[in-house]
């Protein structure tokens, strides 16, 4: 069977972390995989060449395709152009129009780098933990939305934050799914206490709970989850969240474990009804880091480990992803850095030499 990836590498560092991912798919394909790649345009890149973010033929291709690879968008070049066509817009309408409702977010330490995060080592070695958060709903879509200006000197915003049961329950449902395929253990994280969003999210998880006994739910208040996470984070296996919660929770829990380049995600939807297959894209945490593009140094384990969730929750291919990720660790362990990551006595590396070395462990 043949795995149709469309790659959209964007702008900036994006284009030369996704050519490391591109000589690792060739490699497996000359070790029997097969993945069909397209490429095309998104972020600045596009808008250069037709006038948006994506074009409506690429968003045609990312529909079609089992999975979408996202390097990252931006950059000062494209500061001034107008707000709907600008970078950003080609994520958003990517998300939007596969309606991809969960964003993954693992926070993983890798041993070798267990000593340079800012917390103890004994609280940060060993650490896996992923964040689930939703992604299309909340406060960042609920109407109305709007500044008023009452007249008086004075103006009124207002955000809203809307959720559906129906939103609530298919972020839960994955969240228990992707549980049994780790330690079996989902915090649910609201305000309860002074949202009644945070009430109805916790009646609907604990709900969907029972057709999910044999994973262990515990309920948790996201002031207080954000305290433990810094206290003692290894508690956790799968958090799941609210958009805005999740926003915040998954970049402090990213930090834990130290520099951006090194963090993947993952944007799921909802599984097809004939195929039960799932629209997917992945992509590093990180932007286009516009301040050492094409200086060769950006480093390229956040786009290959995003790559690595694509083998796991697209293909199934958990054997490769395994060893993909132990590919990661192991030239950590061996000593190459890259720039961002680099501490005394390790030996620094450019982006292509970290890819090869991961290539050749993989
Ligand atoms: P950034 O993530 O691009 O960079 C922040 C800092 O981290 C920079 O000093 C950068 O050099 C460093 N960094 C990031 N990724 C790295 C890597 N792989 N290797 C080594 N160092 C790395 O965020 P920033 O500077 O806030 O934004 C730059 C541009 O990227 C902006 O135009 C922003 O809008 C865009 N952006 C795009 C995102 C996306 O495509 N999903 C996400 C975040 C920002
Ligand atoms: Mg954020």
């Amino acid at each position: 069977m043949t795995h149709k990836l469309l790659l959209l590498a964007g702008d900036g560092i994006g284009p030369e972390a996704m050519a490391e991912v591109k000589k690792l798919i060739a490699v497996m394909n000359e070790n029997g995989a097969s993945f069909v790649t397209e490429e095309g345009l998104v972020g600045g890149c596009a808008y250069d060449a037709h006038g948006a973010a994506i074009s409506d033929a690429d968003m045609a291709k990312a529909t079609a395709a089992d999975a979408v690879l996202f390097g990252a968008v931006g950059g000062p070049k494209w500061d001034g152009v107008p707000y709907d066509v600008r970078p950003e817009a080609g994520l958003l309408r990517l998300r939007k129009d596969l309606e991809l409702f969960a964003n993954l977010r693992p926070a993983i330490c890798y041993p070798a780098l267990a000593s340079s995060s800012s917390l103890k080592q004994d609280v940060i070695e060993g650490l896996d933990i992923l964040i689930l958060r939703e992604l299309t709903g909340g406060v960042y879509f609920g109407e109305p939305k709007q500044i008023t200006d009452l007249g008086n000197g004075q103006k009124r915003a207002v955000d809203t934050q809307v959720y559906d049961t129906y939103e609530i329950e298919r972020i839960a449902a994955m969240a228990f799914e992707l549980a049994r395929t780790r330690n079996n253990h989902v915090t649910s994280m609201e305000k309860r206490n002074v949202m009644k969003s945070g009430v109805l999210w916790n009646e609907v998880v604990t709900a969907t709970h029972k057709a999910y006994s044999d994973v262990k739910l515990d309920h948790m208040l996201a002031d207080a989850g954000g305290m433990q996470l810094v206290r003692w984070p290894k508690q956790f296996d799968v958090i799941v969240t609210d958009n805005l919660f999740g926003d915040m929770l998954s970049d402090v829990a990213a930090m834990l474990t130290g520099s951006l380049g090194m963090l993947p995600s993952a944007s799921l939807g909802a599984p097809d009804a004939k195929t039960g297959k799932r629209k997917a894209l992945y992509e590093p945490v990180h932007g286009s880091a516009p301040d050492i593009a094409g200086k060769g140094i950006a480093n390229p384990i956040a786009m290959i480990a995003s790559f690595a969730m694509c083998l796991r929750y697209s293909f199934d291919m958990v054997v490769e992803a395994d060893r993909l990720e132990a590919a990661i660790a192991a030239v950590l362990a061996d000593g190459l850095r890259t720039k961002d990551i680099m501490s005394d006595g390790m030996r620094e590396v450019g982006t292509v030499e970290m890819g090869d070395a991961i290539i050749a462990k993989y």
